[in-house]
């Protein structure tokens, strides 16, 4: 049988995808890392379906390992003789802890089949969110910016895990950035904020990013000449449309 890897998307309930409802429904067991998406999954699932699974508020690796273990050997025998599921916010392969579960799972219990179902990744909600296109031919780096860090370098950027937005702010416009944050986009808990001024998410909460442009990019699609056209205003009112 198999353990299921399943990405929620980044909060809201309807925003789990249709197969990802679908598998969330047809397994015995649901394991969540934490408090959300332990909730977003009771949307779906009933509350007696949930496994229960302890981690540790730690940076230390070897209590991380130790944790990890006790999870997979928690995990391992339900995915052997049933279906089982572990949750995750956003994607789970997109900085997040399933991958530390698919590893735990490779190296001690080898015979699990893993499989994993996309979710919708705040990496790329946040465009929609922050009514942020890009365009056809641009880049976009994917960087991690906690404790007041601030990556610098490509074009455009989005930042995960931005702790402490005074800091990282500070460093991106030194740098040549303009900047915008988004604080629990498209999430059922916690208000959701967006905004330019970082005085304005000054307390610590992470589910928050931050998308960064480089302050002097020139960015001319082909179609950006519609906007100060004259021609097509004329065609519109010539049809009584303008
Ligand atoms: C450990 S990563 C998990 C990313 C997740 N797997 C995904 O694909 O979106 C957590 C970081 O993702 C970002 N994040 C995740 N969900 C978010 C949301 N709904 N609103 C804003 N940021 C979010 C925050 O920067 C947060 O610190």
């Amino acid at each position: 049988m198999t353990l299921y890897g399943i990405g929620l998307g980044p909060g809201q309930a309807d925003l789990v995808t249709v197969r990802g409802k679908e598998v969330l429904e047809s397994v015995d067991v649901v394991y969540s890392p934490g408090r959300l998406s332990r909730t977003v999954a009771l949307n779906h699932v009933e509350e007696s379906k949930i496994g229960d699974l302890d981690f540790p508020m730690t940076r230390d690796e070897e209590k991380l390992r130790a944790a990890w273990k006790t999870a997979a050997a928690e995990i391992a025998p339900q995915a052997r003789d049933g279906d089982a599921a572990f949750v995750t916010l956003g994607d789970p392969n997109v900085y997040s802890t399933f991958g530390h579960l698919r590893r735990t799972l490779d190296a001690f219990h080898p015979d699990v089949d893993v499989e994993i179902v996309p979710g919708v990744s705040a990496m790329t909600a946040f465009a929609t969110a922050l009514d942020v296109e890009i365009e056809a031919g641009a880049g976009l780096a994917l960087r991690e910016a906690a404790n007041g860090h601030a990556p610098t370098g490509p074009d455009r950027m989005i930042l995960f895990k931005v702790t402490d937005a005074p800091a990282t702010h500070e460093g991106l416009i030194d740098a040549g950035y303009d900047v915008t944050y988004g604080r629990r986009l498209y999430m059922e808990q916690g208000e959701t904020v967006i905004t330019d001024e970082p005085s304005e998410i000054d307390e610590r909460d992470y589910y928050t990013l931050a998308y960064a442009v480089k302050r002097d990019l020139d960015i001319e699609p082909a179609t950006a000449q519609f906007d100060a056209s004259d021609e097509s205003a004329t065609d519109a009112s010539e049809e009584g449309e303008a």
